[in-house]
Order: C-alpha cells, then sequence, then structure tokens
C-alpha cells in the first residue's frame, strides 16, 4: 500500500524542497533543484544539488538531503520532495532512487515544479527488483 502524508506534512515538504534549490551551486547545468526528506523520527531535511567543474561529480539534490539525514544520525527514509524549475515534474534519477531505495525502500517520491504538475509515486513503483543491503547477507 503507498504510504501517504498529511497535508500538513506535504505542505513542509513542499516548501522546504522549493527554499532548498535557492541554494543549488548549479553553475553549469543552471538546474536548480531542491529536495525535502522526511525521516523515521518524522524530521525533514533539505538538499540542492551541488555542481563540479568537474562534471562527473556533481551531486543531485536528492542525495544532499539523503546524505544530511544520515549525516544526523537517521536512518529510515519516509519520504522525499523534489522540486525542479521546470513546467511539468520530473523523476528523482536513477542513482537517486539507488540511494533512495538504501534507507527508503518504502519510501513515497513527490515531485513538484513551477506548475500544478506532480507526480506522486514509490521507490518500489521506481526501483523494481532494487539490489539493496539484504542482497550482500
Ligand atoms: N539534478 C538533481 O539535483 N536532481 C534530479 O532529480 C535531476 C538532476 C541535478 C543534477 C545536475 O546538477 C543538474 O540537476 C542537471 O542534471
Amino acid at each position: 500500500m503507498k504510504p501517504t502524508l498529511s497535508p500538513s506534512v506535504r505542505r513542509r515538504l513542499e516548501k522546504t524542497a522549493r527554499t532548498a534549490a535557492k541554494s543549488a551551486y548549479a553553475p553549469y547545468s543552471k538546474f536548480r533543484v531542491g529536495a525535502a526528506v522526511l525521516t523515521g523520527s518524522g524530521k525533514i531535511f533539505s538538499g540542492c544539488n551541488v555542481e563540479n567543474a568537474s562534471y562527473g561529480l556533481c551531486n543531485c539534490a536528492e542525495r544532499t538531503a539523503i546524505f544530511s539525514a544520515i549525516a544526523a544520525g537517521e536512518r529510515k527514509l519516509k519520504a522525499i520532495m523534489v522540486y525542479t524549475p521546470t513546467p511539468l515534474a520530473n523523476m528523482p534519477c536513477g542513482a537517486c532512487r539507488q540511494v533512495i531505495n538504501e534507507f527508503g525502500p518504502e519510501a513515497l517520491v513527490s515531485s513538484i515544479c513551477d506548475s500544478a504538475s506532480r507526480i506522486e509515486t514509490t521507490i518500489p513503483a521506481l526501483l523494481p527488483a532494487a539490489f539493496g543491503p539484504a542482497d550482500l547477507l
């Protein structure tokens, strides 16, 4: 069953993701992305994309938010909200799906943009038959 968010938590995630995009370091793509994760303890952490002159080292907003939550001691992700500066909502890239799966194999994945377009789905739908921690045991 798809996890759900209360309207107030959803609003907080949306605001956090939109605000986080303002901090994006995206001088190469000019594509400023923001993300917010809801952790198992109910806290919200934000992230933005952080690019690098060595392009392959660019870090997506989603992973920045997740790493920030993990660095604060969190280990479980319930939901992630992504904001992209686009007319239509987008979904996280493959690398981010894999990182979300590590901590939130059932996570709700939502995305918002500059219009009313939005997507709401889950990690099992975005990354079926995922390789995860249990596969190493
Ligand atoms: N980007 C994200 O931060 N999240 C996504 O879901 C898609 C792409 C970033 C990576 C790079 O800094 C820029 O957007 C263009 O791909």
